[in-house]
């Protein structure tokens, strides 16, 4: 998986290569900061030198031609999504719990990881839908509401981190608490709930993860397709390209 990583071992050309290569940012990562729309600006420097970019960027590492999940993990993932997301399915693995679970821990918050943030539990969880058990995606999608309704059965409270990040008087809104009430009259709620009670954001004790350990539960739990993610023509083809090319201008 590791040979076509890297510039070292990867002889492709870089697409637009000699030409200076624009990029817009995509204005759901922008839109209300203090980015100023630069659109007509850019539009005005084209010339036969400069383009926007399209395809690889040479900035960025070089996903392989048909890359496998732990790729966007190695090459396009944040540090903190990644370890986030490792440390929360290590945890769930050495405790022993069903795949389904250790599986939703550690796909739960892709999307974090080089997509959208705002509804992250949604994204995620179409992200890898065509690729895992309804079980696993029910639980991705569902992890985000369930995070905000304390079950104390299963001893989960509202997170102390949530006062920190939102502040104390964040009111969460009707429809997470809609799909929080319905997720916990499924079936799959503590597959859901499992997910947020490894949801743990201050792992700074923890030792450090080697993705190839959960080689044998994605084997068995995530149907790589043949093509790649992202050109296998499935309904979430086009979200895995947007991480491959985050910096396509179209
Ligand atoms: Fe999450
Ligand atoms: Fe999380």
């Amino acid at each position: 998986m590791t040979e076509t990583i890297g510039r070292s071992t990867d002889e492709r050309p870089f697409p637009q290569e000699g030409r200076e290569r624009l990029i817009y940012p995509s204005p759901v990562g922008w839109k209300g900061t203090d980015f100023v729309d630069n659109e007509h600006e850019l539009l005005a420097r084209l010339n036969p030198k400069t383009v926007f970019m399209m395809g690889d960027n040479p900035a960025l590492p070089r996903m392989p031609e048909r890359p496998r999940l732990l790729d966007f993990f190695r090459c396009r993932f944040g540090d903190l999504t990644v370890r986030h997301l490792l440390v929360s399915g290590k945890r769930a693995l050495d405790d022993g719990l069903p795949e389904a679970v250790v599986m939703a821990c550690l796909l739960h918050d892709l999307s974090n990881g080089c997509l959208v943030r705002c509804d992250h539990g949604y994204w995620s969880a179409q992200l890898v839908a065509p690729y895992v058990s309804e079980e696993v995606a029910f639980a991705i999608k569902y992890h985000q509401a369930l995070r905000y309704v304390a079950d104390e059965s299963v001893g989960y409270a509202y997170p102390d981190s949530y006062h920190k990040f939102f502040g104390p008087d964040y009111q969460v809104p009707d429809y997470l608490l809609r799909d929080a009430e319905y997720a916990r009259g499924h079936k799959w709620y503590m597959t859901a709930r499992q997910v947020t009670l490894y949801d743990t954001y201050f792992f700074d004790d923890f030792p450090e993860v080697d993705p190839a350990v959960f080689e044998d539960v994605i084997a068995r739990n995530f149907r790589e397709p043949e093509e790649g993610l992202g050109f296998d023509d499935s309904p979430a083809s086009h979200m895995w390209r947007t991480m491959i090319w985050p910096n396509n201008f179209l």
